[in-house]
Parts: structure tokens; sequence; C-alpha cells
């Protein structure tokens, strides 16, 4: 919770989430309930695993990425059937409403699953019938994008995507692809033939770039794999031109304040580009990225990031109606979406 006054306003802004991945709203007492449930043995060599409580005080301790995925992997383990992703998936927007999120587009890693032996099938139907529940209960609209994970060889990520990604993404049932996973050692070079053919078909493009890695893997998101969306992209400060390009193509940057602090990408919240984006145009969002494993869903990334930018009222009207236009979502929802940023903007204009 922010120290400022402000906590009113920034719990009642309109929020876009673009960058959550569903695994990674993973909560260790459900981890260690569903690993019960459905028979899956945790590892006990490790002592993090011993409870709940030991494994939450292990993930306040990640050193890297890679600390981090180890743990997200063992952890999405224990999803085993199709009412498992269905709760993981309900639960994250029943938080994701309380913390005043109108629209989300939530990142699955079906590979992990698949190669578990969990199909591709019982996953998005599970996740699709938790969306629609929560449509209906909290009137949070939202979309899902399937990630390729850069840990797997790209044949396995490049059959994944044609069997059972294109399909779905044709019908709007996927909205997105996206690129997750470990960065470092993997440029967008090695996902071009993957990409170009999404292109090709007119899918929603976003990659996650320039969180471990430098500058480059921004341009290589861009410049090879056409993207439109890049995930992370904290590292616009090394390169006026290509900062300049993210500008003049509308690119948006989905920005995970704490995760980045958690994984130690940055040493503070105060060291992240925020106000060099906002003064240079860049667009961005910003969002919670694997909430269970980085102590906080996306208010708690607001105020944060209020806490350590002092940002106005204004600023943060500009940050949230940058979130609405970079959403994948119909221009109708885009329109009831901005009456609301209007209106609240009024309201604590007033104050
Ligand atoms: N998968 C889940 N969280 C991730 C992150 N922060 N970076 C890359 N891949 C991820
Ligand atoms: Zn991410």
């Amino acid at each position: 919770m922010c120290q400022g006054k402000q906590h009113e306003f920034l719990q009642a802004l309109p929020k876009c989430e673009h960058h959550m991945h569903l695994e990674g709203s993973l909560s260790p007492e459900l981890l260690f309930t569903l690993a019960r449930r459905n028979n899956i043995d945790l590892p006990s060599s490790d002592p993090a695993f011993q409870s709940p409580s030991s494994l939450l005080a292990r993930y306040r301790q990640f050193t890297s990425l890679d600390d981090f995925l180890h743990y997200y992997f063992i952890g999405m383990s224990v999803l085993m059937s199709a009412a498992d992703f269905e709760s993981l998936t309900y639960d994250y927007f029943r938080i994701a409403h309380s913390d005043g999120v109108l629209h989300a587009e939530v990142f699955f890693d079906p590979q992990v699953h698949m190669h578990r032996g969990v199909p591709y099938a019982a996953v998005v139907e599970g996740i699709t019938r938790g969306r629609e529940r929560a449509m209906a209960d909290f009137g949070i609209s939202s979309e899902i994008i399937v990630c390729v994970l850069r840990h797997l060889p790209v044949e396995d990520g490049h059959a994944m995507y044609t069997e059972h990604a294109v399909p779905d993404l044709e019908v709007g049932r996927v909205k997105g692809l996206g690129l997750s996973s470990t960065e470092l050692g993997n440029l967008g070079t090695k996902y071009t033939s993957i990409y170009s053919d999404a292109e090709n078909r007119g899918f929603n493009l976003t990659a996650h770039a320039g969180e471990e890695g430098g500058v480059e893997y921004m341009a290589s998101a861009l410049y090879d794999l056409h993207v439109t969306r890049v995930d992370h992209g904290i590292k616009l400060g090394h390169s006026p031109e290509l900062m300049r390009e993210f500008v003049d193509r509308n690119i948006l940057v989905t920005l995970c304040p704490m995760s980045n602090v958690e994984l130690k990408c940055v040493t503070k919240i105060a060291d992240l580009p925020l106000r060099l984006y906002l003064d240079q145009g860049v667009k961005f969002s910003i969002n919670s990225d694997d909430p269970a494993y980085f102590g906080g869903y996306i208010l708690e990334n607001y105020c944060q990031v209020q806490d350590a930018f002092s940002l106005t009222n204004q600023e943060w009207g500009v940050i949230c109606g940058n979130a609405i236009e970079g959403s994948w979502c119909t221009e109708e929802r885009k329109s009831h979406l901005r009456e609301r940023l209007a209106s609240v903007l009024q309201m604590f204009e007033q104050r």
C-alpha cells in the first residue's frame, strides 16, 4: 500500500493489465493444496518446499530471472486439470477486480504443461471457463496470449504454435503470440520463422525483451520479430534512436516494476526509466508479471511507482489512457474504458 493520500485515486483508476502470467498468480498456498490433491511430489531436497511460508520466504530472495524460473516451473507442475486452470484464472481475476482492473490480457505457457502430459486443450478450456465466470461476476473483459518459451528448443515452440496456437489464434480464442522465459542468449532472430508466419496471418505480436537482456534484444524484437508490443522493455535509455522508433511506431512497453526489482534487473523502482519514457512519449502500461512470486498485484505496482516518482493525476491519466489505447480489445470496449477514465480523472480533479 502506498504511503500517500493518492491511494484512493490509484485504486479508482480503471486499469488495463497487459503483462501477467497466469501461472505466476499461483500462490504458495494453492500450490501446496494442488500438490496434495494431485499427488505431485515437490522437491524434498529443497528446504524452501517445507511449507507455503518457507516457499514465500525463498521468493523474496530471487537472484536472477533463471533463479525465479526454476521455482516458477516447479510451481506450475501442480496444475493438472482444466478445473485447476479454471480456479487459478478465476482467483487472479477476483484479485484484479478488487485492484480496479477492467481489462486484462494474460499469458499462458502451454509447452511445459504439454510436456507434463496435460493437453493444450485442457489448459485453454480451463482458462476460458475462468475468464467467462470472471466476466459474468466482475465485468472484467480479458484476452489470452500464448507464449513460446525461450529455454526450450525452437522446434518445440514451432510445433506447439503450428498444431495448437494457430487454430486458436485464427478464431480469436487466443488473442496474441508472446515470447518468454530465459532471455540472455536467445535473441529474437531464433524465432523469426514463427513470428513471420504469425505476422502473415495478422496475429497480434509481443515479446519479452530488455528485461535482463540489453537494448539489442528490444531492437531484435522490433526489427526481427515485428512486434507491436514489448514486455518489460526497460533499456531504451541506452539507445535514443531505438527510443524514437518506439515512439514513431506507437509500440507499447509493458513495464513490471516490482518484478524488475525482485529479479535484480534494477536496484529500486526509482531506477526504472518511467520519467524518461513519459517525457519522451514512449507509451507504457504498468503490470504485475508474476504477482504471487513478486509480492504484489497491479495496484501495489501502481502504489510503488507513485511512491518512487510522485506522478501527477494528469500523468496517471496519460499512463492509463495509453494502456487503454494499446489494448487488444474492441473499439466499443475501449470507448467504455475511456469514459470510465475521464470520469475518475474528473472526480479526483474536484477534490
Ligand atoms: N515468465 C514468467 N515471468 C517471466 C519473466 N519475468 N521474464 C521472462 N519470462 C517469464
Ligand atoms: Zn513476464
